[in-house]
C-alpha cells in the first residue's frame, strides 16, 4: 500500500525535478531574463553567513529600497549571536522584517562526515521555511546555511512551486577564485555577482562584475 503510493507521488516529482532542474541550470540561470515581470514588492529572503559575510550582505541590503524589497526575512544560524544585533541596527526604523533561526550546516572545524549529517538536517529545516515564506528573491553570499536554503529553493522552482530569483554575491575577499559555496551556487543561482575582475564574465560567463 505504502510503496505504490510513494512511487505514484515521488516518481513523477523526481522526473520533473531532474528535467526542469537541468533546463534551469543550462538555459535559464546565468542568462538575462527573457520576459521580465515587474512586481510592486518583492519578498526577500536574506541568508546571513555570520561574521564578515553578514556585514557584507547587510551593506547591500541597506542600499535596497525598503518599500520595494519588503518584507525582508533574515535567516541566521542559531549559534550566530552577533548577526541579529547587526540586523536590528540597520532595521531600527522599520517594522517590515523578521529574523528566522536555523541550525548551521557546518560549524568551523567540524569533521567532514558529521558535516554531511548536519547539512542534511539544515536542508530538512529549510523546507518549511521556504515553503512558508515563498520569497520572490533569495539573496545570499555564503557560506553556512546558504547552500541548503538555495538547494531547497531550487527544488521548489524546478517542480513549478516557486518562481524565486536566487542571487549569490561572491565575497569581497574572493579576489582570484570562487569559494566552494560560489562554485556550487554558480549553477543554482540566477545571477552571480562578483566584485573582482579576475572572476569576470569572459572566464566565468555567468558572473556579473559589480565594483
Ligand atoms: C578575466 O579573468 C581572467 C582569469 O582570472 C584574467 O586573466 C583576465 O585578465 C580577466 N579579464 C579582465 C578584463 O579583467
Amino acid at each position: 500500500m505504502v510503496l505504490p503510493l510513494v512511487c505514484v507521488l515521488v516518481f513523477p516529482v523526481a522526473i520533473v525535478f531532474i528535467i526542469r532542474g537541468f533546463y534551469l541550470i543550462t538555459f535559464v540561470n546565468g542568462n538575462e531574463p527573457k520576459n521580465i515581470k515587474y512586481i510592486k514588492q518583492a519578498k526577500i529572503l536574506i541568508v546571513l553567513g555570520s561574521g564578515g559575510h553578514t556585514t557584507e550582505i547587510l551593506r547591500i541590503v541597506q542600499r535596497l529600497n525598503h518599500e520595494k524589497y519588503s518584507p525582508r526575512i533574515y535567516i541566521k544560524a542559531k549559534t550566530d549571536v552577533i548577526s541579529s544585533n547587526k540586523v536590528k541596527e540597520i532595521e531600527k526604523s522599520h517594522k517590515n522584517y523578521k529574523i528566522i533561526e536555523i541550525s548551521r550546516s557546518r560549524e568551523v572545524g567540524q569533521s567532514y562526515l558529521t558535516s554531511v549529517l548536519t547539512t542534511i538536517w539544515t536542508i530538512l529545516q529549510s523546507f518549511p521555511i521556504v515553503w512558508r515564506e515563498k520569497p520572490d528573491l533569495l539573496l545570499c553570499n555564503g557560506p553556512g546555511t546558504c547552500i541548503p536554503l538555495c538547494l531547497v529553493t531550487f527544488f521548489f522552482k524546478a517542480i513549478f512551486i516557486l518562481n524565486t530569483k536566487i542571487v549569490f554575491v561572491e565575497s569581497f575577499c574572493r579576489v582570484k577564485s570562487f569559494s566552494l559555496t560560489g562554485k556550487i551556487l554558480y549553477y543554482l543561482a540566477n545571477h552571480i555577482i562578483v566584485q573582482w575582475p579576475n572572476l569576470n564574465g569572459s572566464t566565468y560567463p555567468r558572473s556579473i562584475l559589480v565594483k
